[in-house]
C-alpha cells in the first residue's frame, strides 16, 4: 500500500518535472493515443499520425518531443528540418516499417514500372522517399480516390489497410506484403465470442487489422475516427479491435461507457504495442534534459521525404480533412 503511494509521488513529481523544463526549454511534447497514461497526460497535443504530422508542421517550438515512434519522429523531422527532434528511445521502432526495408522496395517498384507509390505514413524515411504520395489511416481512402480510377497504384506497406482500400473504392491496388504485429493477431474467434457475450456492444476497429476482423466491425477507423465514433454514438459499450492506449482517452471521454479490449492469450499482451510502451517518465524526461537522442536525417532524404507528406497534407487540407 504504502509502496503504491510513494510510487503515485515519484510519477507526479516526474510529470511536473517535465512539465517545468518543457517550458524551461521552448519545448512541444507531442504524443500518440498509444503511449502509457501518464504520458499522454502531460502533452501539448495527442493525435493520431494525421494530427501529428500536421502538428509538426505547425509549431515553433525550439525543440519538438515526439513520444511516439521512431518513423513518426522522422516525419516530424522532415517536416521541421530546422528543429531538433528527440524520441526518448530510439529502439521505439515499428514492425510495419521494418516489413519494408528499402532495398527490397526499390526491386518491387521496378516491377511495375507505370505505377505511382503511395505510402502508409508507418514506413522508413527511404520508403517515404520512393514514394508519390503518403497516406495515414484517417485519410488513406480520400487520398487515393483522389487519384483517377485508372490510375496503377501500388501501396506499401500495410496489405491489411491496402485491401481494406481496395475493398471500399474498387481499385485494385498492388499491395506490399506488410502487417503490423499489433492489429494483424488480433483473433477472429476471440471477437466473435466477445461479441456473443456481449450483444449490446459495437465493434470498432483499426484498417490494420485482417480483412476477417474488419468484416465484422460496426466501425473501422483511425485511431482518432474511433475516439470520436464511441464518443458521438449512443451505444453504452464497445469492443476495441487494436492497441489498448487508445482506451485511456476513450474513456475519459466517455467515463460513463464501458470498453472491451479483445483478448490475447495468457503467454503475451499482443494488443500492447512493444515498441510505442518502450518510452517511460524517466526517459522522457532524460531526453528532453538532455535533448537527446536526437533524430537525424540526410538533407536528400529530408528533401526527398517532404514532398509525398507534403503532397498528402495539400490533398488532405483541399478536401477538409484537416
Ligand atoms: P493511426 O494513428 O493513424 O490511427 O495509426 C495507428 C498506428 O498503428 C500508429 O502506429
Ligand atoms: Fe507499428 Fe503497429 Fe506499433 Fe503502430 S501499433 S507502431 S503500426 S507495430
Amino acid at each position: 500500500m504504502k509502496t503504491t503511494k510513494n510510487k503515485e509521488i515519484k510519477s507526479a513529481n516526474l510529470a511536473q518535472k517535465i512539465i517545468d523544463i518543457k517550458k524551461e526549454k521552448n519545448a512541444i511534447l507531442l504524443a500518440h493515443y498509444y503511449q502509457i497514461p501518464e504520458i499522454q497526460d502531460i502533452a501539448d497535443y495527442i493525435g493520431d499520425s494525421l494530427g501529428l504530422a500536421q502538428k509538426a508542421v505547425e509549431t515553433d517550438a525550439e525543440l519538438i518531443v515526439f513520444a511516439g515512434v521512431h518513423f513518426m519522429a522522422e516525419t516530424a523531422k522532415i517536416l521541421n528540418p530546422e528543429t531538433k527532434v528527440v524520441l526518448p528511445d530510439l529502439e521505439a521502432g515499428c514492425s510495419l516499417a521494418d516489413s519494408c526495408p528499402a532495398y527490397d522496395f526499390k526491386k518491387f517498384k521496378e516491377k511495375y514500372p507505370d505505377h505511382i507509390v503511395i505510402s502508409y505514413i508507418n514506413c522508413s524515411a527511404d520508403i517515404k522517399t520512393m514514394s508519390d504520395v503518403i497516406c495515414t489511416s484517417g485519410n488513406a481512402v480520400k487520398i487515393v480516390e483522389s487519384f483517377p480510377k485508372d490510375q496503377k497504384i501500388i501501396f506499401a506497406p500495410d496489405k491489411n489497410l491496402g485491401g481494406y482500400v481496395n475493398s471500399v473504392t474498387g481499385r485494385n491496388m498492388v499491395l506490399w506484403d506488410g502487417t503490423c504485429e499489433v492489429h494483424d493477431i488480433l483473433s477472429t474467434e476471440a471477437i466473435i465470442n466477445l461479441k456473443a457475450n456481449n450483444k449490446d456492444a459495437k465493434l470498432v476497429a483499426h484498417p490494420e487489422c485482417k480483412a476477417q476482423v474488419l468484416a465484422l466491425a460496426d466501425f473501422v477507423g483511425s485511431t482518432t475516427a474511433m475516439l470520436n465514433y464511441t464518443k458521438t454514438n449512443e451505444s453504452t459499450k464497445f469492443i476495441v479491435a487494436s492497441e489498448t492506449g487508445i482506451l485511456h482517452q476513450m474513456q475519459k471521454d466517455s467515463p460513463k461507457k464501458d470498453f472491451l479490449v479483445v483478448p490475447t492469450d495468457e503467454t503475451c499482451s499482443c494488443n500492447d504495442c512493444r515498441y510505442m510502451k518502450m518510452n517511460t517518465m524517466q526517459k522522457l524526461y532524460d531526453c528532453i534534459a538532455k535533448e537527446k537522442p536526437e533524430i537525424i536525417l540526410p538533407d536528400e532524404v529530408i528533401r526527398q521525404g517532404r514532398e509525398p507528406i507534403n503532397r498528402m497534407l495539400d490533398i488532405s487540407r483541399k478536401l477538409g480533412l484537416i
